[in-house]
């Protein structure tokens, strides 16, 4: 497995990941709905989640549906995938997920959200899934879009502007590998006491924010006290991309 810069961040995180990121119940319920929705989940389709992370997603995806296969979670964090509960429906697998697509198998539906930054080899990555779905299956890529609105700090927002890919050219690669591509673009309209909102940032939820030293969060953390010296609820809109790309029937 490759060396991966994000391992020790998830290892530091895993304990309060859910609490960090799930922002509440109805956000993790919304955006598993529409999981479902584009992947057309069906109860007889064998699904991966690539990035599951503490599988927050598929463990939603096994309330909201009736799926008779175990939901395949794979990830490199063995932190993370401790989380997941022992559950004949989850089968955790620890792996980085082009090492993942690799491997032989064959699965109808697959889905990839907020990791595709930490995978370099994408293109890779896509070819290889191509060959596991069966035709007519489906990968369904979620990521944030190139800017985000998000109530951080200037400094932390442009990097964040700097390591984000475009969608549009995961779009590109998808379509060059033969699927057929749709996108979607979901807001969740969020409302976070800015104490709660504070502490995530003091914690570090996003990636990004761990290349800051304590003296760099702590002057990100003025900054936005003063922005927001008059709020105690912080609203912005959570924008998550939808990348649909399907495997035709017929080549
Ligand atoms: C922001 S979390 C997203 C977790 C989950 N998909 C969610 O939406 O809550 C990113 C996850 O990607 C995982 N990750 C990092 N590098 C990866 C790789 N090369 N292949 C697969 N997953 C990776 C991390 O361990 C982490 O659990």
């Amino acid at each position: 497995m490759t060396n991966n810069p994000s391992e020790n961040h998830y290892k530091k995180i895993a304990n309060i990941y859910d609490n960090l990121w799930s922002y509440s119940p109805e956000y993790i319920k919304f955006t598993t709905e529409k999981i479902i929705e584009h992947l057309h989940l069906t109860p007889t389709d064998i699904l991966v989640d690539i990035g599951c992370g503490t599988g927050i997603y598929s463990k939603e995806i096994l309330n909201q549906t009736q799926l008779q296969q175990p939901i395949i979670c794979v990830d490199p964090s063995a932190e993370m995938l401790e989380k997941i509960p022992t559950n004949s429906l989850l089968n955790p697998i620890k792996m980085d997920g082009v090492e993942f697509s690799q491997k032989p198998g064959t699965y109808n539906k697959i889905f990839l959200k907020e990791a595709i930054h930490y995978i370099e080899e994408k293109f890779l990555l896509f070819q290889n899934l191509w060959q596991k779905l069966t035709p007519g299956g489906i990968f369904l890529l979620l990521l944030l879009p190139p800017t985000i609105e998000y109530p951080l700090f200037t400094k932390a927002l442009d990097l964040y502007e700097q390591k984000q890919p475009h969608y549009q050219e995961l779009i590109n690669l998808l379509q060059k590998v033969g699927f057929l591509v749709d996108f979607d673009i979901i807001d969740y309209p969020l409302k976070l006491p800015k104490i709660q909102y504070f502490q995530m940032v003091e914690n570090r939820y996003m990636f990004l924010l761990s290349e800051f030293n304590d003296t760099e969060l702590a002057a990100g953390l003025k900054e936005m006290e003063e922005k927001y010296q008059d709020n105690s609820v912080l609203k912005f809109s959570d924008r998550m991309i939808f990348i649909t790309a399907t495997k035709p029937e017929y080549n």
